[in-house]
């Protein structure tokens, strides 16, 4: 049984006031709060059961390799990864793609070759491939989404070909919500000889993720989005692709021998996490995924839904509201404008109603401008939101626009 106001005790900062009211939280997309246990288990481990990991062999450092390897179990398990080898911890999801591009990329990109993604793209996995693309003399072609922000297979199979040597894709998008076909996505590169790439920073947050039944080459996702802390990421990557990849960073631990005249390097993954890994942000990131897994990701997608709905029919009833990302498959993402109101202002008058949203471009630029905006107001959930949160939301909303329609 979901009972979200039970969950809500779990996070300390949602009973924090703000000017003696509560606060609406609806920035999660952004990096979602942490529950008790995940700041509890960082602060034993650095209490009672710090050391370096795979360097000692006295109690402390052992008991922490344990604990280390074993988060690195804990992600593999929750995108259902074959093996825990295939997984990188990195130090967020942009590290993740960085990685992929900066080695296999740099290793089988060359000129003529074509990396195809989205048009529904955040920076994050926009700016690693343009880049690579544009040190091996590759392209970078992009497949356009809906006018709604739905993914339409023609347009995807339109520039597919076989010149396209990797696909990279979001799971959901941090500004439209739509949520995308990954196994169908991935079934159609790999028939054009193409590997796949998963942005699934939003997507892990709230769905079950399963990199085996997708099919999937790569997959990235953050810790902070899935109640875990900062600084922690994970690359998945299919052991036979990640062993013929060269290093990302060289330094200690990566290795398997050494001398001035020629360096070995250790097997995956510990050959691509160079120097002292962010061991305790891992043990959090995967006490967030536990947390997660406790409540039950079924859960945590019928809330998200009911939520969705909630939030679908209280936004077109303020006026002057244009949802950004009408997709038919979506999530708990609204991106919105409101004629004649600056997302700026909005945002202020907002905040005034302890309402937060983000704004801006949302690192994602292209997809805000090719929907006709610069800027916009989003609103996104957690597994904690309610529908009082929403509600305030709706509030704020019909204030602000009658404040600057009436001024
Ligand atoms: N990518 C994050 C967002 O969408 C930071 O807000």
């Amino acid at each position: 049984m979901y009972d979200v106001y039970q969950i809500r005790k779990d996070f300390p900062i949602l009973a924090e006031k703000v000017n003696g009211k509560s606060v609406a939280f609806l920035d999660s997309a952004a990096s979602a709060q942490k529950p008790t246990v995940v700041l509890d288990k960082m602060y034993e481990v650095y209490t009672n059961a710090y050391a370096n990991p795979h360097r000692g062999s006295y109690f402390f450092a052992e008991q922490i390799t344990r604990e280390f390897e074993n988060a690195r179990c804990v992600v593999q398990k929750f995108i259902n990864a074959e093996s825990a080898k295939e997984i990188v911890f990195t130090r967020n999801a942009t590290e993740s793609i960085n990685l992929v591009a900066a080695t296999w990329g740099a290793k089988y990109l060359h000129a003529g070759d074509e990396v195809l993604i989205s048009e529904a793209e955040h920076h994050a996995n926009l700016v690693p491939w343009q880049h690579i693309c544009e040190v091996t003399g590759a392209k970078l072609k992009v497949f356009a989404v809906s006018d709604e922000g739905d993914f339409v297979e023609e347009n995807f199979i339109k520039k597919l070909n076989d010149k396209t040597k990797l696909v990279a894709v979001t799971a959901m998008s941090n500004v439209l919500g739509t949520i995308f076909p990954i196994k169908q996505i991935t079934q159609k590169a790999h028939d054009a000889g193409a590997l796949v790439l998963v942005d699934a920073c939003q997507f892990a947050a709230h769905y079950p993720v399963d990199v085996q039944k997708w099919n999937c080459d790569f997959l990235a996702f953050s810790g902070h989005k899935a109640y875990g802390p900062t600084g922690i990421g994970a690359l998945y990557g299919k052991a036979e692709i990640l062993r013929e990849m060269p290093p990302y960073q060289f330094g200690g631990d990566m290795i398997d021998n050494v001398t001035f005249d020629k360096t070995t390097f250790a097997d995956i993954p510990a050959r691509f996490e160079a120097g002292t890994a962010a061991f305790v942000q891992a043990i959090g990131m995967a006490e967030g995924l536990k947390y997660m897994e406790n409540i039950g990701l079924d859960n945590l997608v019928s809330h998200e839904n009911e939520l969705t709905a909630y939030t679908l029919n209280l936004l077109e009833q303020v006026p002057n509201l244009q949802i950004v990302g009408m997709a038919k498959n979506r999530g708990g993402v609204f991106s919105f404008d409101v004629k004649g109101i600056h997302p700026q202002d909005l945002a202020f008058v907002l905040n005034k109603e302890n309402v937060a949203v983000r704004t801006g471009h949302h690192c994602a630029q292209p997809i805000v401008n090719r929907m006709g905006y610069t800027s916009l107001a989003r609103a996104s959930f957690g597994l904690y939101t309610v529908k009082e949160d929403i509600d305030a939301l709706f509030a704020a909303l019909i204030k602000a626009e009658k404040f600057f329609r009436e001024n």
